[in-house]
């Protein structure tokens, strides 16, 4: 398997952990680290919906808690005919901790696409604005 499938495979292994009874969208995410590690993420829901947490940022909060810093790639799988892009909280932090990777999404069929964050994020907040 080449890494982009291992990435892929890794973020919908954990999709099936999804949280998600109240949209009943589920999504798996898993990030790879510049050490080459992989850690994944699904999507945890909450009956107050807002305290609700995407499987990107979970991914990344694994792998930051455990020391990591440098990352070279991250997928997000769900099962969509249109694949689905982090949404806006989570490329502020994918920006914050990865900088321009290539984000791979995925849905169950084999329909794949990767973009270059800065592609997804053109004009980021980050630690040079401040
Ligand atoms: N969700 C993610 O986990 N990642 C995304 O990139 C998009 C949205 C989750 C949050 C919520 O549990 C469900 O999908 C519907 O928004």
């Amino acid at each position: 398997m080449t890494e982009k499938d291992l990435l892929i495979e890794a973020a919908k292994q954990a999709r099936e952990n999804a949280h998600a009874p109240y949209s009943n969208f589920r999504v798996g995410a898993a990030l790879r680290s510049t050490s080459g590690r992989i850690f994944s993420g699904c999507n945890v829901e909450n009956a107050t919906y807002g305290l609700t947490m995407c499987a990107e940022r979970v991914a990344i909060f694994k792998a930051v808690s455990e020391g990591e810093r440098g990352f070279s790639a991250i997928a997000v799988v769900t099962d969509t005919d249109v694949l689905t892009p982090p949404c806006g909280a989570c490329r502020q932090l994918i920006w914050e901790f990865c900088g321009d990777i290539p984000v791979g999404m995925a849905n169950l069929r084999g329909k794949a696409e990767i973009i270059q964050m800065k592609d997804l994020f053109p004009k980021p907040f980050d630690d040079s604005n401040l």
